[in-house]
């Protein structure tokens, strides 16, 4: 019988490398010496998990990357061995993807990120964590009408990077009629969501090394698209009144800030708007300083009383404000239908970009897109929305005070999908968020968005409705197991 390799090594914890990758390189290196020659009967999983001091599914998830490379094969009843074919005179080697996949320059999503997409696979979980609408607050009847009634006769070529025209026509009197915005169709860029919108901007007008103020907290932290790209993040505190203008201009004498990107309206997290004499100060400083402003815009049509404040791009007298709207936060995220008004030139640098990357949005979605907001269906959509966001918003604020009356505290919000929530007492955020999904509950910790810890998001458009109370009291149940 032949004899077990001895693998005296242990993997790092504090590395940032995960702990199989750590193995599977260092078994891959120790084979590519010649310390494990072909042939070599490795440990089994459950051995070698006890001698590393890691879960076997560590050692796994190990094996079947070395086995994927061909590097190692398994065989029932005679172990895991290193192959043989892979060292003999002309082996054929598998390119080593962990490799490539770690060294490409575009960052993996954050941690709690992945554990939530990962935690929502699994059936009847309820989701407090996903920023965007359910399926009975989405128009999907009225959708499937309009598709129904106007067939689709366009040719499917590659169409204009810039945008599908009759939907670029049906924004310029959309953004005149609903945000007091006046532009014309070549001053727009239909993107995929607002999220392509931001990733052109930090990739196209932005360079490595570049510094930009992000509002604190802010979605724009749960996006590693910015350290992707190179770029300096400052912090604009978010108040109740949002953010303070004057911070700008110190983070411009200090830092040399190139670019500001904020979502003024219905913030995400905080639900909090920028209120008008700081929208009018804001203009004004960034003016005076040259600067350009990112306003991302996607939740003012949600606003609760049906009267959000006018956007600052609205008051953009000198094409400073490069404003981004979508139709994910009032319609539907899976169409991807997301736009940007900017100076003329802006627009045409970018749309370039977009035909190298893919050759702009199908021309399906944003045909949908266009009927729907010509439709008489869009209005009375709009009405219902905030209708239901403002019931489910009651709904979350009630469960919360009744469930966990002296231990969280926010601010109600007026528009949007989020309410976000302060846990008064010191806790530790995994222990909650780990607790909250063993009872069936996801939330969004706020270090999502580059808070404290301590603070929750919890989006009230995505579960159902008869699951807000339920889910609340699941999550206060998981706060008092943490507390105690
Ligand atoms: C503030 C903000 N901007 C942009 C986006 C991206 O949305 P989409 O790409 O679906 O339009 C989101 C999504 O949650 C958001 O909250």
């Amino acid at each position: 019988m032949s004899k077990v390799v001895i693998i005296m090594w242990k993997p790092d914890r504090s590395s940032t490398q995960t702990l199989y990758h750590q193995i599977a390189d260092e078994i891959e290196r120790r084979i590519s010496y010649g310390e494990y020659p072909p042939g070599s009967l490795l440990p089994s999983e459950r051995k070698l998990a006890e001698q590393l001091g890691v879960n076997r599914s560590t050692v796994i998830l190990a094996y079947e990357e070395l086995r994927a490379l061909g590097i190692i094969e398994s065989r029932t009843g005679s172990g895991t061995r290193v192959c043989k074919n892979k060292w003999e005179a002309t082996p054929k080697h598998t390119p080593n993807w962990h490799r490539y996949v770690e060294g490409g320059q575009f960052l993996p999503n954050l941690f709690y990120l992945r554990r939530i997409r990962e935690a929502l696979q699994k059936d009847g979980m309820i989701d407090f964590a996903s920023g965007e609408l359910s399926a009975q607050l989405s128009p999907g009847q009225e959708i499937s009408t309009l598709m129904k009634e106007n067939p689709f006769t366009e040719y499917l070529g590659y169409d204009n990077p810039q945008g599908f025209t009759p939907l670029r026509e049906e924004l310029v009197s959309y953004l005149s009629r609903y945000r007091q915005i006046k532009t014309t169709d070549s001053s727009i860029l239909i993107t995929s969501g607002s999220q392509q919108s931001l990733y052109l901007i930090t990739q196209c007008l932005l360079a490595p090394g570049d510094a930009v103020a992000i509002e604190d907290p802010s979605y724009c932290y749960s996006l590693p698209m910015f350290q992707s790209a190179g770029l300096r993040l400052f912090r604009l505190p978010v108040s109740p009144e949002g953010i303070d203008p004057e911070d700008i201009r110190s983070l411009y004498k200090k830092n040399r800030i190139k670019m500001i990107f904020l979502n003024p309206t219905f913030q995400n997290p905080t639900g909090i708007c920028l209120n008008p004499a700081r929208r009018t100060q804001l203009l004004n400083v960034a003016s005076e300083l040259g600067l350009p402003i990112v306003e991302d815009d996607p939740f003012s049509l949600t606003s609760y009383d049906g009267d959000p404040p006018a956007p600052l791009k609205s008051h953009d007298q000198l094409g400073s404000v490069l404003y981004i709207g979508s139709f994910s936060k009032i319609a539907a995220s899976g169409l991807r239908v997301g736009w940007m008004v900017a100076p003329h030139s802006v627009v045409e640098r970018l749309a370039d970009a977009r035909q190298q990357m893919d050759f702009g949005l199908s021309v399906v979605p944003q045909k949908i897109a266009a009927q729907f907001l010509h439709s008489n269906f869009f209005l009375p959509h709009l009405e219902q929305l905030r209708m239901r966001l403002l019931y489910r918003r009651d709904l979350l604020v009630e469960a919360l005070q009744t469930e966990l009356p002296d231990l969280v505290t926010f601010t109600l919000p007026q528009g949007g999908l989020h309410l976000w929530c302060k846990i008064v007492p010191e806790i530790n955020d995994n222990q909650l968020f780990e607790e909250a999904l063993r009872r069936g509950v996801v939330v969004a910790p706020g270090s999502v968005y580059g808070s404290d810890s301590g603070y929750i998001r919890f989006t009230f458009a995505r579960p159902k409705e008869a699951e807000i109370t339920l889910g609340v009291a699941k999550f206060a149940s998981a706060l008092r197991a943490v507390l105690s």
